[in-house]
């Protein structure tokens, strides 16, 4: 019991530069793979395909598409960012304003006709430093029995992303997921690039690696169980002691 939320707590994004000269064997890409294999998904469906990119040719062509992120994107990123280690302690929710490049901070970038557009490269510096790329895709003209909008189905590819970031815990390896794969315009280059077919939709893309340097240990938070858990009603929330070791 204690190893798996040892592991669940220890799992964290790493945002910083992958070994490169320390690539991800079959091996070990087939453990993560299994990871998503085994995922729960509603009546069993499997609503996935996953695109494993090892190869660095196919890494640096992905690196040069374009990171011209929709203005929505940028704007509800910016949303969720603290600008302070204090303020992120007092929100609980979101993260820091640092961890993001100051190109993708700057309103004026956001506005699709601004000069600054240009300086949006993120994309091709989070593959450059990378050895491995796996993207979760998923046939967007299906759904989970009954599910309008497909919520459920999604929930799956949740439940991939999340298996695949255990294992890659647990094996040591770091993992950083890019959401930025699956906004339209990025999204649109990198399914002529990969051959994805018109009906599927990239839903996340997951950078692993071993980490290049000694990650850094940064301020991750989370609410109170007090704060999100409701007993019998809604209305009633109890302060929660931490759990005791039950190992
Ligand atoms: C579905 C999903 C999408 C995410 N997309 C991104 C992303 O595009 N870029 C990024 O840096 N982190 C992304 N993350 C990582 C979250 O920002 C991260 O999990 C959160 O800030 C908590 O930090 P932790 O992973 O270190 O616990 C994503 C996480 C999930 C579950």
């Amino acid at each position: 019991m204690q190893d798996i939320l040892k592991i669940i707590r220890s799992r964290h994004s790493t945002r910083g530069a992958f070994d490169l000269t320390r690539p991800i064997t079959k091996e070990t890409q087939t453990l993560i793979l299994e990871g998503a294999q085994w995922a729960p998904t509603p009546t069993n469906m499997q609503n996935f395909e996953i695109i494993v990119v090892d190869a660095r040719e196919q890494l640096d062509a992905i690196g040069k598409v374009p990171a011209d992120m929709s203005e929505q994107f940028l704007r509800e990123t910016y949303a969720l960012l603290s600008h302070s280690t204090a303020e992120l302690c007092e929100k609980k929710t979101g993260m820091l304003i640092t961890f993001f490049p100051s190109t993708w901070t700057n309103p004026e970038a956001w506005d699709p006709d601004s000069d600054y557009r240009s300086q949006l490269t993120f994309l091709g510096r989070a593959i450059g430093e990378t050895p491995l790329l796996m993207l979760v895709v998923y046939d967007a003209t299906k759904r989970a029995p009954g599910s309008v909008g497909d919520p459920v189905g999604l929930i799956s590819l949740g439940c991939v992303l999340e298996n695949m970031w255990l294992v890659c815990e647990s094996l040591q390896l770091g993992l950083h997921v890019l959401t930025v794969v699956s906004d339209g315009p990025v999204e649109q280059s990198l399914k002529e690039l990969l051959h994805v077919p018109a009906c599927m939709k990239i839903a996340f893309a997951c950078s692993i690696g071993y980490a290049a340097h000694p990650s850094a240990s940064y301020t991750r938070v989370r609410r109170d169980l007090g704060a999100f858990v409701h007993y019998n009603n809604f209305t009633r929330t109890e302060p929660h002691a931490p759990a005791k070791d039950q190992s």
